[in-house]
């Protein structure tokens, strides 16, 4: 089997957390370069996941002719420039979700990659989860009969992530619970859709749950803990209503709300069926069978996905055949994103 060797750029929870210890799993590939701007996180994975070398440049990794390809799991905003260098610089890419900071930014990726011949993949990882895969088959076998509408949450009691940093920085992250979550949820909602054309969007944007910084209360803080004179332009809530040519959707996404517990879902609502998808988790449908309504909840063994994508990923670059998570099939979600942020901006529904 050709060996394939990778860099991995960005140490971060996403490096720890699911790729390093997906690759390190993986026949055949080798984690030539741990780079990090903190010189320590980039080494901690030399020690835990068997990384040859530590790097704090990543041009370093780009200009070494045995690296085919690199992880880029790096703050949103530098998606773009890594992800040029290294395509520029011939090697394929793997880079988290979102694709960048706005659409048209993605659009040159996609364009760049398709120019240079490599392999240019996103981390939606949701793709790859088999509640994901099997509500998709269902969908495309007609077991849920036309889905008119879909309503998804993605809203978490008081978890702004690292409050005055990356991530409420509009400038760096692009935005906030919407590029951070709703990414994920509407990817899916037009994965499982196949696919969809959008005619309308309408969506108001809130940031009312940490305008003071000093004074935000919460509980946890998972990318904290806050920067008491940072920045937070970002939102902390977002509601909205798009039209499609397939199904309609409304949306209620919350960083921050005062509520017991995370309420992250998506309803999928057809003429045969209708299911609850748990993010993440499980599912329920219900469906009515010779006049009788019957419940399912399967139960399966969920492997992990973060490994599947990463082979994926890796047998892309071996044989050239496309993953389910190409960057191609992913911009019509990023696309979408910039709608809901524009009809917010502008108060106003927008017409494509
Ligand atoms: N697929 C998912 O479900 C998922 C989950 C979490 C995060 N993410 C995405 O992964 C990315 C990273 O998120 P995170 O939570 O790991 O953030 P993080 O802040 O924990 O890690 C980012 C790391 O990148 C390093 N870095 C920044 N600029 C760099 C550069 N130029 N060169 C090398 N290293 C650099 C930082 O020092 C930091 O260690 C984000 O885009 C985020 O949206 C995806």
């Amino acid at each position: 089997m050709e060996k394939i060797t990778v860099a991995v750029i960005g140490c971060g929870r996403i490096a720890d957390s699911a790729h390093f210890p997906a690759l390190s799993k993986i026949e055949g590939v080798e984690i030539k370069y741990a780079c990090d701007i903190i010189e320590s996180k980039a080494q901690d994975k030399v020690e835990r996941f068997g990384a040859k070398q530590a790097i704090t440049d990543y041009k370093v990794a780009l200009a070494d002719p045995e690296v085919d390809a690199v992880f880029v799991l790096t703050p949103n905003y530098s998606h773009y420039t890594i992800t040029m260098d290294a395509l520029n610089a011939g090697k394929h890419v793997f880079c988290e979700k979102p694709i960048t900071v706005n659409y048209e930014l993605s659009c040159e990726m996609a364009r760049k990659a398709a120019e240079v011949n490599r392999q240019l993949v996103i981390g939606v990882c949701n793709r790859y989860h088999r509640t994901v895969e099997l509500i998709e088959e269902m969908n495309r076998t007609g077991k849920l009969g036309k889905i008119y509408h879909i309503y998804c949450s993605f809203r978490a009691h008081r978890s702004i992530p690292g409050l005055g940093g990356p991530f409420t920085i509009k400038e760096q992250s692009g935005g906030g619970v919407l590029i951070d979550w709703g990414v994920h949820f509407f990817d899916l909602i037009l994965y499982i859709l196949g696919g969809a054309k959008i005619e309308t969007v309408t969506a108001d944007a809130y940031s009312e749950m940490a305008k003071d910084i000093k004074e935000y209360v919460y509980r946890d803080m998972w990318a904290g803990p806050p920067v008491l004179d940072g920045i937070n332009d970002v939102e902390d809530f977002i509601t909205g209503y798009i039209r499609t040519d397939k199904a309609s959707i409304s949306f209620n996404g919350a960083w921050a709300q005062n509520i017991d517990k995370n309420e992250m879902f998506i309803d999928f609502m057809g003429d045969r069926g209708g299911i609850r998808m748990m993010y993440g988790g499980d599912y329920t449908f219900y469906t009515v069978e010779n006049k009788e309504l019957v419940q399912y909840k399967p139960e399966y063994e969920i492997p992990n996905m973060y490994e599947l994508e990463d082979k994926d990923f890796i047998r892309s670059i071996r044989t050239g055949e496309p993953t389910r998570n190409h960057i191609d099939k992913v911009l019509e979600s990023a696309k979408l994103l910039d709608y809901v942020y524009k009809s917010s901006e502008e108060r106003r529904e927008i017409r494509l």
